[in-house]
C-alpha cells in the first residue's frame, strides 16, 4: 500500500479550502511590487501593531526558551480587558485554533453542529475533520438569523454546537443581544465569535461566558490589534469546560513573539481602540461612497469591512479589474455570494485609491 493510499479516505476525497494569501504571493501573481498593492481582502489592520508591540518584539530575547504554556501574564491582562476572570480564559494561535479546540472538546463522530451561512468558513471547515455533520440554517435576505429555523433545527437534529458570529463575517451585521439570549435557552452550546467586536462599539458578551454554562466567546488580536501574522486569539469559556480544555490544548500553542506582542497591545489598548475607531470611520465612508456608485449595493456593517452586491457586472470581473489596478478585495465563489464583493476598511489614502479605481471602472 502506498503512503497516499493509507491516508484517511474522507480527507483524500475532500475538496481544498483556499485561504487568502500573503502580500508577497499576491505581488508575484500580479507581477507587481508588494509595496504598490493595497490589500483589502482579509480585514487586516492596515496600521499594523501598536508601537509598544513593535518595541516589545524588537526587544524579544528569549526565543530559545519555550513560552509559558498557560500564557499567565497575557490572561491576567485579558481579564482586565474583557471583564472575565483569567481562570475562564484560554489563549490560542488565533481564534482559528480555538474553533478547532471546541470541535476537539465536544464532537464525537456523527454529532451535529449548526451553522448559519453566509458566515465565517472555519466553522464548517472543521466539521468533516471531526466527523461532525454541519447542518446549515441560512440567514435571511438581510443576513439576520432565522431564529425559529435555528430553534427547530437545534431540537430536531439534537445539535451540540451552534456557531454565531457578531459582527458577522462577511455581512458585517451585529446580532441583537435578545436573539443571542433566546438561542442560549436551547439545549446546546453557543459559540459566539466576536473577532470584530472592537469595531462595532457594541457590548461584548465575554463576561457573560464566564457566568453561563453554555456560552463560549471567541476573540482575536488579528483585527483591532494588527497582529494577524503572529496568530494570537483567546476564548472565554464556562468554568466547567476549563479543566478539559487545559488537557487537550497543545502546550506551546501561543509562541513567545505572539505572547509578548499581545501583552504589549493590551498595555496600549486605548491607542489601538482609537485606531479601530478610525477604521470604523473609513468603513462608514466606504459604505456611503459604494452606495453612491450605480453598480454597487453595500449592506450596513458594524465591522472593519463592507459587503456589497454587484449589479449589472460580474463580481469576479470586478475583483480582477481592481486587482489589475493593484487593489485586492474578497470575492466568494459560493452560491449566495457569487454576485458580491467584500472590501476591508483601509487607511484614508488606501480608501481614496480604491474609490478612484471604482469610479474609473464605472
Ligand atoms: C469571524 C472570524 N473569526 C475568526 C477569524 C480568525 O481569527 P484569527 O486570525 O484570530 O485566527 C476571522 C478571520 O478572518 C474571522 O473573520
Amino acid at each position: 500500500m502506498t503512503a497516499k493510499a493509507r491516508i484517511r479516505r474522507d480527507i483524500a476525497a475532500m475538496s481544498a479550502y483556499t485561504p487568502t494569501t500573503s502580500l508577497e504571493v499576491f505581488a508575484e501573481r500580479l507581477g507587481r511590487e508588494a509595496a504598490a498593492l493595497i490589500k483589502l481582502d482579509a480585514n487586516e489592520n492596515p496600521y499594523g501593531p501598536s508601537p509598544r508591540a513593535r518595541e516589545a518584539l524588537a526587544q524579544l530575547a528569549q526565543m530559545h526558551i519555550y513560552p509559558d504554556p498557560e500564557s499567565g501574564r497575557l490572561r491576567a491582562l485579558l481579564a482586565d480587558y474583557c471583564g472575565a476572570p483569567a481562570a475562564n480564559i484560554l489563549c490560542g494561535a488565533g481564534a482559528d485554533e480555538l474553533i478547532e479546540l471546541v470541535f476537539q472538546l465536544f464532537i464525537e463522530p456523527g454529532d451535529v453542529i449548526l451553522d448559519a451561512p453566509p458566515t465565517f468558513a472555519m466553522y464548517s471547515f472543521n466539521a468533516p475533520l471531526y466527523h461532525a455533520r454541519a447542518v446549515e440554517v441560512p440567514r435571511r435576505d438581510d443576513f439576520s438569523l432565522d431564529i425559529p429555523a435555528l430553534e427547530a433545527a437545534a431540537r430536531q437534529q439534537r445539535a451540540k454546537l451552534l456557531f454565531l458570529c457578531s459582527p458577522n463575517n462577511p455581512s458585517g451585521n451585529l446580532l441583537p443581544r435578545r436573539d443571542i439570549e433566546r438561542l442560549l435557552r436551547l439545549p446546546l452550546t453557543v459559540v459566539l465569535d466576536e473577532a470584530y467586536i472592537e469595531f462595532a462599539e457594541a457590548e461584548s458578551l465575554a463576561a457573560l461566558a464566564a457566568r453561563l454554562p453554555n456560552l463560549i466567546v471567541l476573540r482575536t488580536f488579528s483585527k483591532w490589534a494588527g497582529l494577524a501574522g503572529l496568530r494570537v486569539g483567546y476564548g472565554i469559556f464556562p468554568s466547567a469546560l476549563m479543566p478539559h480544555l487545559w488537557k487537550i490544548k497543545q502546550p506551546y500553542n501561543v509562541n513567545v513573539a505572539a505572547d509578548i506582542a499581545a501583552q504589549a497591545s493590551l498595555e496600549d489598548a486605548d491607542f489601538l481602540l482609537r485606531r479601530a475607531r478610525q477604521l470604523s470611520g473609513q468603513r462608514q465612508r466606504l459604505e456611503a461612497a459604494l452606495g453612491a456608485l450605480p453598480y454597487l449595493a453595500p449592506y450596513p456593517s458594524r465591522a472593519n469591512f463592507v459587503l456589497s452586491r454587484v449589479i449589472g457586472m460580474s463580481a469576479a470581473d470586478l475583483r480582477d479589474r481592481l486587482a489589475a489596478r493593484g487593489i485586492i478585495v474578497r470575492y466568494y465563489d459560493k452560491p449566495r455570494l457569487r454576485d458580491h464583493i467584500r472590501i476591508s476598511a483601509g487607511s484614508p489614502a488606501q480608501v481614496d485609491r480604491l474609490l478612484a479605481a471604482l469610479q474609473a471602472i464605472a
